[in-house]
């Protein structure tokens, strides 16, 4: 039998430990003749920075990663009113875009404000609609985010969890960059995520990427708190009738892959786009629409799985 483990430490002692200790529990298993362990060393990610982030997100009780596997699936518009959500049902929350490469906070908010830093070098997020928002895209000039690669990208998110100062708070909703590259890999390797959300389209093509999305958290156990599946369907509102334009079901059927829940359906809505356009997010501009209470049950669901 072989058993292949993946670690990050810095101690030269601690694979080989590992090893021989799994090897011998491996050894006394009944029905195992002989037990190999191979062991892959990743240096941890953060180093001594880990302790800042980790002290600088003490006040923070839960942090929540909205993560996708495609870009354009509604990640942003949903990740933004699950925040309003949750702040309507009476929770401190803050949001963060993390997407450097597209960040669409500032548009989503409506606002252009840029964050202050404060003497001691920390950033102060900015407040709209009783949120506090920072996005990655402020520190960074119009130009920066193509120039940014690899190591240095690492090197960027590390700095921008030390320097932000969340304060107190219930919820911190981040809003992961399409896919898994560099910037989700170093979230989730400094940050204590309570969980994450993936959202897709029906899609086949979305599906996919999304299991990859969820593998990257279960590779760090942080448990997938459930699916939303946006763009679901489109009621027409001359007639009411109900079109699949991305398919149906697809959801449904990757949460059960998954053996996470499916959290939510969110329709393709002219009334989300055009707020998220216009600055203010559906449930913000009008909480009663069938959409924003769409997005209350879900966060109604994610506070429910944190409690
Ligand atoms: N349920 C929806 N109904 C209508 N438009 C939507 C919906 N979800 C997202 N959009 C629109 O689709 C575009 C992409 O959404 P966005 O949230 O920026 O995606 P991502 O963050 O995944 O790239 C935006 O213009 C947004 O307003
Ligand atoms: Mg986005």
């Amino acid at each position: 039998m072989k058993v292949q483990l993946a670690l990050a430490t810095n101690d030269p002692n601690v694979p080989a430990t590992i090893k021989n200790e799994a090897e011998k529990v491996l050894h006394d298993v009944p029905g195992v003749r002989s037990a190999k362990v191979l062991i892959d060393i990743h240096a941890p990610p953060a180093g001594a920075g880990t302790a800042v982030i980790a002290q600088r997100l003490a006040g923070v009780r839960h942090i929540i990663a909205v993560a996708s596997g495609k870009g354009g699936v509604g990640k942003s518009t949903v990740a933004a009113n699950i925040a309003v959500a949750l702040e309507q049902s009476g929770a401190r929350v803050g949001l963060c875009d993390c997407d450097i490469y597209g960040p669409s906070i500032s548009l989503m908010f409506g606002t252009r404000e840029r964050p202050m830093a404060t003497d001691d070098n920390k950033i102060v997020p900015i407040e709209q609609y009783n949120l506090k928002l920072m996005s990655m895209g402020f520190l960074l000039d119009d130009t920066s985010p193509a120039i940014l690669r690899g190591p240095m990208v690492t090197r960027y998110t590390q700095q921008f969890l030390r320097q932000v100062d969340w304060g107190e708070l219930d919820y911190l909703v981040l809003d992961l960059p399409p896919g898994t590259g560099d910037i989700q890999l170093t979230i989730v390797q400094t940050v204590a995520l309570s969980g994450a959300i993936i959202v897709t389209t029906p899609q086949e093509v979305a599906l996919i990427d999304a299991r990859k999305a969820a593998t990257m958290f279960e590779k760090v156990n942080v448990p997938v708190l459930g699916l939303v599946e946006n763009m679901s369907y489109f009621v027409s509102p001359s007639d009411g009738k109900r079109y699949d334009i991305f398919g149906s079901g697809g959801g449904e059927r990757e949460a059960k892959r998954l053996r996470a829940p499916l959290l939510g359906q969110v329709p393709i809505d002219i009334a989300t786009r055009e707020a998220g356009d216009r600055g203010i997010p559906i449930v913000a501009e009008d909480r009663k629409s069938p959409v924003s209470a769409e997005f209350c049950r879900i966060a109604a669901a994610i506070r429910e799985k944190l409690k």
